[in-house]
């Protein structure tokens, strides 16, 4: 929503009406807030009884990029709180953007048919720029280019909880497409409002962290490591984090071809590393990188906790920031 204070509007305890743009709005207790607001959303989705906490609402989802997850959870997470969607799969093609029409154009003219806008671009920043546009309802940050993915981090942040119950005191292991991932990028963002967690981030040299992001993060509360080799990662971790490398973002395609397997999730990985109390994750899609013979490990949770955990975090944010209580 148009903020006339430059900058991101903290939660700070009050998410009504508020964008949920980046993990930087977010306080350690604003995240602890939601996942009990979530534990709720879990029994509504779970109880296959109507709810009303959104009837009458109508939330516009608009997809410049592709997705299996974040627009079909969203999409569900509306529709078991009451609500109904207005959906645009790529735009490009299918709305006036097609005719040139202006990203703050479409914005606007969503914003009088709805109460909120879940977008995702394939520009970092572009959503930012739909908050602003936007007069009366709130944005959701549904993915900018490489920039962030908040409520997959908050997602990924509550499969990590729910096994782990704390999120602090925690070693993990981030692996792939550091570089262009966006998840990584907010979920490095949440773990530093937590206390004594370890990262160690393992990508080939190609795929590192950018300096930038690596600066920054490293003034946060959080330890970064960074490894190249797959020997230098500690048997004892709390949450593996593997992540596709984006062929998409690649300008030259043989540098993508060159790093693109460089570290598979298998099986007999698993077995020589030992990782008993860990738990395995991945945003998805994958295209390679976790091998099959892992989907039947128990601390495999990335086809069953974790996607589940999508639609419940957002119905919890949609119900906090626009649910008629
Ligand atoms: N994790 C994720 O963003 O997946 P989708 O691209 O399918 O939404």
């Amino acid at each position: 929503m148009s903020n006339h204070d430059s900058g991101l509007i903290k939660i700070n305890g009050k998410y009504k009406g508020k964008d949920i743009l980046s993990l930087d709005q977010f306080t350690s207790k604003d995240i602890l807030a939601l996942y009990k607001k979530t534990q709720q959303m879990k029994r509504i989705a779970l109880g296959a009884k109507p709810a009303k906490n959104l009837a009458g609402k109508i939330v516009a989802i608009i997809f410049y990029e592709p997705s299996s997850r974040t627009f079909n959870s969203f999409a569900a997470a509306v529709k078991q709180l009451g609500g109904q969607t207005l959906e645009v799969h790529d735009p490009k093609t299918f709305s006036s953007v097609s005719k040139g029409e202006t990203l703050e154009d479409t914005i606007r003219v969503l914003e009088a048919y709805t109460d909120a806008i879940v977008i995702r671009h394939n520009e970092q920043g572009s959503v930012q720029k739909a908050a602003d546009a936007a007069e009366f309802v709130p944005v959701f940050n549904a993915g900018d280019g490489i920039g962030e993915h908040p409520t997959q981090a908050l997602l990924d942040l509550m499969t990590i909880y729910d096994k782990h119950k704390r999120l602090n005191n925690l070693t993990g292991i981030m692996a792939g497409d550091l570089l262009n991932g966006r998840t990584i990028h907010s979920l490095i963002r949440g773990l530093s409002l937590f206390k004594n967690n370890i990262i160690y981030l393992l990508s080939p040299k190609e795929l590192k962290l950018s300096k930038d992001d690596f600066n920054l993060f490293s003034q946060r509360n959080i330890k970064l490591i960074e490894v190249s080799n797959i020997n230098d990662l500690p048997k004892e971790a709390d949450f593996l984090y593997w992540t596709r490398v984006q062929k998409e973002r690649f300008k030259d395609l043989s540098v993508y071809e060159k790093v693109k397997n460089k570290f598979v999730l298998d099986k007999k990985l698993i077995d020589n590393m030992g990782w008993k109390n860990a738990i395995f994750m991945h945003p998805l899609p994958r295209v390679g990188e976790i091998a099959l013979d892992v989907d039947e490990d128990k601390r495999a949770v990335y086809l069953r906790s974790q996607i589940r955990n999508g639609m419940y975090v957002r119905m919890a944010l949609l119900d906090l920031i626009i649910g008629r209580k």
